[in-house]
């Protein structure tokens, strides 16, 4: 008679066969197969995490959740890492959490929070769902960077935060950042969406400011399917996101505390306004969500995290051969660029489409999707030309120039782990093609 450890072994043992026989990279036939601008890269480990976790059938945040948590936190080196459903649940309790009634010099209505208007839109969205105001700015271009020369020209008497990506995982120029900020005594949101370990000085982005950001989804650095994470130093901070997370309510207990909770006496504390005892789950300090990650994705981040630093590298020398390669089309493509500063992880190749060029970013494309070369264009462009932020409240600082280049002008193709040299090659290859029918 097995045991149910052999039987949960021998179940596993299948689903590296499985793997092996399903789910090991196809073979690729150059102008058939599709190099994608990203994707998930895994091995057995993930299936068999995931399956492992079905099989505890624990469902929603558990001890796999929490053994991810204090593993980022280990990768980041942060103590405090805040693990939801999203990378834009991720920047809406980063938003939330700084606009938190606790806090007594946190954000309120009206206060502003300044914003590149090239941005991802769930960077911007917590700012309205916050009611807080954005100011818009431009960026850089080339490096698609919050351009940090219009900062002094956003201030205002209700400045209260600066909120921006890493775009595409090239840091921003942190030393002119971190002085206005320091200066004005501002918050600093980093979406690091795109950017688990890209470094500035040799320091993390995402550990400068208050608090930062970070996406699970597929197309990033590692998968969970859906997922995400918000992370700081900051326990206070930590502990009004994690209640921002938890339909709002009070409690620090850990998710597979004991019944009596983390504190031992859930069930014995005091409300403020009540007679009598309370059960602590059941108070609310913060109007909340529900947001948690589950313990099937937790499970398998837990394996990504493993090939994280082989990921990272693998995207740092992708993005130098594709550099290297594509500098030949410079007259008509501007390459990206990065401060000496930053070592950046990077999450795409982004290229200008110059306005001297005798083609448009539609043409290119359209040339490079039919090679079956994917593209994509820089997120939302510039936002505010966007139907939704039609009728925002916000301010805008100059004609933003940039963000509209960013918008009509810019694309990305890939550079992620799963892109072979064979592959590679071949979307180099359709580049020349494209010049050669010039
Ligand atoms: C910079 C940036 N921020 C936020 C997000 C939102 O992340 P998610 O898709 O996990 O909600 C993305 C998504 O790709 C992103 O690129």
């Amino acid at each position: 008679m097995t045991n149910d450890e052999d039987l949960r072994q021998a179940i596993l043992a299948q689903v590296a066969d499985y793997y092996q026989s399903v789910h090991q990279n196809p073979d690729f036939f150059p102008g058939e197969s599709r190099v994608n601008y990203a994707g998930r890269v895994y091995d057995a480990q993930e299936l068999q995490n995931a399956v492992s976790a079905v099989l505890d059938f624990w469902l929603t945040a558990g001890p796999e959740t929490n053994k991810f948590e204090k593993k980022l936190g280990k990768f980041i080196g942060v103590r405090e890492v805040i693990p939801v459903n999203s990378g834009s649940s991720a920047n809406l309790i980063a938003v939330s959490a700084l606009s938190s009634r606790q806090l007594k010099h946190g954000m309120r209505p009206g206060d502003e929070v300044i914003v590149p208007a090239a941005s991802f839109p769930t960077t911007v969205n917590p700012i309205l769902q916050n009611g807080l105001v954005p100011v818009f700015v431009d960026s850089c271009l080339g490096d698609y960077n919050i351009d940090p020369n219009y900062l002094e020209a956003a201030l205002s008497s209700r400045t209260r935060a600066i909120f921006f990506a890493h775009t595409l995982g090239n840091p921003a120029n942190m030393d002119v950042i971190m002085d206005f900020v320091q200066r004005h005594n501002l918050f600093l949101i980093e979406d690091t969406c795109d950017a688990l370990g890209s470094t500035w000085d040799g320091k993390k982005v995402g550990t400068f400011g208050h608090i930062a950001t970070l996406s699970f989804y597929p197309a990033h650095h590692i998968t969970t399917g859906e997922g995400g994470a918000a992370y700081t130093r900051s326990r206070r901070l930590a502990k009004i996101a994690r209640a921002i997370r938890d339909w709002g309510r009070d409690c620090w207990c850990e998710y597979d505390n004991p019944i009596n909770g983390k504190c031992g006496y859930r069930f014995e504390r005091e409300v403020p306004g009540m007679p009598g005892f309370y059960d602590h789950r059941y108070f609310y300090t913060e109007i909340g969500y529900n947001l948690k990650l589950t313990e099937v994705h937790s499970a398998i981040g837990l394996a990504q995290l493993d090939k994280l630093p082989e990921f990272i590298n693998s995207r740092k020398k992708n993005f130098a051969y594709l550099f290297q390669r594509l500098k030949e089309f410079e007259e008509f493509l501007q390459l990206p660029i990065w401060h000496e500063k930053a070592d950046p992880s990077w999450f795409a190749f982004p290229l200008f489409v110059r306005e001297t060029a005798p083609f448009s970013r539609h043409q290119i494309t359209s040339f490079l999707e039919a090679k079956k070369v994917e593209t994509r264009n820089l997120f939302a462009g510039n936002l505010i030309k966007q139907p939704a932020y039609k009728d925002i409240q916000c301010r805008v600082i100059g004609e933003l120039p940039v963000s509209d280049q960013i918008m009509r002008n810019v694309f990305f193709v890939g550079l992620y782990p799963g892109l072979t040299q064979t592959k590679l090659d071949y979307m180099v290859e359709s580049f020349e093609a494209f010049f050669q029918d010039l």
